[in-house]
């Protein structure tokens, strides 16, 4: 089968196109053939091991994974003898940030991992985008308890993880304030946002509204410049580590302190987590944000788009070309 490999962490280029040996599916895995994948954040994070850190988890000197694509939907095509939740033609999507593979023609996963059955009119690529944003907006919502009548402020809303923020945050019934940039003010109220500060003409941190949760979604500001828009009790969480990693340990100094505080919650992929993004896509709450597209070959290009940090939602890769 035809996969997009990486044996060395680096740049884009380190990324090309190789024909290996397709996988077989044993015990309790699925064979899927993949019709789309992404190049999201998690892809590019693995692919250059930008943060030293992250080679304890994906190899020291080389990665273990050698092909990425964390996020995928396809049609699963041949099962292993005990699989019993799952037939050969299911059409599935789901999230493998342990095994990746979802750049390639074919990827096995065993059946109790992060899949799911694709909601009907859901097409491939929507599909395909409906795991890794959400699911990291998720952890974060829920470490936040994030509840109906809330005030929360969401910066970075045109990222995967803020755009599925605002939907979510929405579905709980709390208030949103998005701030994004001012060609994407109508897509984010058209998302949900109660409220939309664009981050060229205005400095949000300088509001003077309170809120119960800073959610800096893309990871450009601070708890000290945030501070001052949280109520009494209220929670900042950012999904990057911040100046000199200041954002996990704050997260362990400032619960000790009491009052307003630093949450940096760990995230774990879970089946049921995807469970519920499908009820919440199957049920019009939420619907993945697409960019735009590129075929399997052109993963360098995807990756390039992505590393500029201004992509829209999410970026397809159509392994199945015009699906
Ligand atoms: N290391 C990992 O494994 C990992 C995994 C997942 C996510 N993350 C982190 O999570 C963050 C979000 O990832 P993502 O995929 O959701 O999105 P992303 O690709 O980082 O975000 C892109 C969006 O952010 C907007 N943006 C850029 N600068 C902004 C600013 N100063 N204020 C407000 N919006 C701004 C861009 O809009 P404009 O171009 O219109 O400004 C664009 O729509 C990233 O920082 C990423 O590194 C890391």
């Amino acid at each position: 089968m035809k996969a997009i490999v990486h044996t060395q962490y680096g740049p884009p280029e380190v990324a090309h196109l190789k024909e290996v040996a397709t996988p077989v599916p044993v015990k309790n895995e699925v064979l899927i053939k993949i019709h789309a994948s992404t190049v999201n954040r998690t892809d590019c994070g693995f692919r250059s091991a930008e943060y030293f850190i992250s080679r304890f988890f994906s190899g020291l000197f080389r990665p273990n994974q050698q092909i990425l694509g964390c996020e995928f939907s396809g049609i699963i095509e041949a099962i292993g003898p005990e699989v019993k939740t799952f037939e050969v033609g299911d059409a599935v999507f789901g999230l493998d940030d342990a095994k990746f593979g979802g750049h390639a023609e074919y990827k096995v996963i065993a059946e109790n991992r992060a899949i799911a059955t694709i909601p009907e009119g859901v097409s491939f690529q929507q599909a395909a985008a409906i795991s890794e944003g959400a699911h990291y907006a998720w952890v974060d919502i829920r470490a936040a308890k994030i509840k109906k009548g809330q005030n929360i402020l969401v910066n970075g809303a045109t990222g995967a993880i803020g755009s599925a923020a605002v939907q979510l945050i929405k579905y709980l019934g709390a208030n949103v304030t998005a701030v994004c940039d001012t060609k994407n003010v109508s897509l984010v109220k058209s998302l949900g946002a109660d409220v939309v500060i664009d981050y060229k003409k205005e400095d949000f941190t300088q509001l003077q509204d309170k809120f119960d949760v800073v959610f800096d979604a893309v990871g450009k500001s601070s708890f000290g410049k945030c501070k001052p828009l949280l109520k009494k009790n209220g929670i900042y969480i950012s999904t990057e580590f911040g100046k000199m990693a200041q954002n996990p340990f704050l997260a362990i100094i400032t619960p000790m302190l009491g009052g307003k505080k630093v949450l940096f919650p760990i995230p774990a992929t879970t089946k049921s987590d995807i469970e519920f993004l499908k009820m919440l896509v199957a049920n019009r709450h939420y619907k993945p944000v697409i960019d735009r597209s590129y075929p399997l070959d052109d993963v360098v290009n995807a990756y390039r788009y992505v590393e500029t940090g201004q992509k829209t939602g999410n970026v397809i890769i159509e392994v199945v070309k015009g699906i």
